[in-house]
């Protein structure tokens, strides 16, 4: 059950370029908010692409492009139809299996969505595509906090510093977080935590150690288990999954 006192915290996870991580990242708050006793729900934003329950080894009946097309002719009765149950804590909104379905979905209904699925939450978290384009914009409104997620390449800060300036004329910086991954992609390790707060012109707000990488990963994402709630795994210090853990703390205040 949602804490009913409580507001429902939606965590848009973002970034100016693809596969930096976002998808495991936000499988990984996911699984830290249901150790906290968190209702859990996962919207898959990333229309063309999304595999979030395909890295929980689900099977989604319905995705996004069904809510949307109930919607928009009046069938829409309640959420549950439209949810796929990972764990007691944890449900997730598939994205459209299709491309073709996802490019018909109309953006003015992105926000209803994102309402109307929302109050039975503790917590929203949102996966996108990476990019400034329709769907990401209004999810990008409707988030209290957008996880911004970066690794240490070029490409990837450049992006960063045209993103930030997009959301500063929008006035959005005030929820924006910066998260560093080094956990996708170690071996990506070239600029000094200085250099990147220089390209990008914004804080580094977070980082996500590198021995968070997950060598075997295929396997975990075959099983579709998330690694924040896998007792299997052994990370070489306690201290990088802690500091994951008061991030995801962080991020729902
Ligand atoms: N903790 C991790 N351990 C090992 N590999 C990881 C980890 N996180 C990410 N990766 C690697 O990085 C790849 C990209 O991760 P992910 O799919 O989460 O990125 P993304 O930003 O969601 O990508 P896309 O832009 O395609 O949606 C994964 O397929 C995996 O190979
Ligand atoms: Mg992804």
């Amino acid at each position: 059950m949602k804490d009913i006192d409580k507001k429902t915290t939606v965590i848009v996870v973002t970034s100016g370029k693809g596969g930096v991580g976002k998808t495991i990242l936000t499988l990984n708050l996911a699984g830290i908010y249901e150790k906290l006793g968190k209702k859990v729900l996962l919207l898959d934003f990333d229309f063309t692409g999304g595999n979030l329950a395909l890295n929980m080894n689900l099977t989604p009946q319905k995705s996004i492009f069904n809510i949307y097309e109930d919607l928009v002719n009046n069938k829409f009765t309640d959420c549950k139809s439209y949810i796929t149950k990972y764990s007691s804590f944890i449900d997730v909104v598939a994205s459209p299996k299709d491309p073709r379905q996802a490019r018909k979905i109309e953006i003015e209904y992105i926000e209803s969505i994102i309402n109307i699925f929302k109050q039975d939450y503790d917590v929203v978290l949102i996966d996108t595509q990476h990019g400034l384009h329709g769907t990401n914009i209004v999810a990008l409104d409707a988030a209290d906090v957008i996880l911004y997620t970066i690794t240490n390449s070029l490409m990837d800060l450049k992006n960063t510093k045209a993103f930030m300036q997009v959301l500063d004329d929008v006035d959005y910086l005030d929820k924006v977080k910066v998260v560093l991954n080094n956990s996708a992609r170690p071996e990506l390790n070239y600029f000094s935590v200085y250099d990147m707060k220089n390209l990008i012109k914004h804080n580094i707000d977070y980082t996500v150690s590198s021995n968070l990488y997950i060598r075997n990963f295929t396997k975990y994402v075959v099983e579709g288990k998330i690694f924040t709630l896998n007792k299997n795994l052994i990370f070489k210090d306690k201290k990088d999954l802690n500091k994951l853990n008061n991030m995801a703390k962080d991020l729902i205040k």
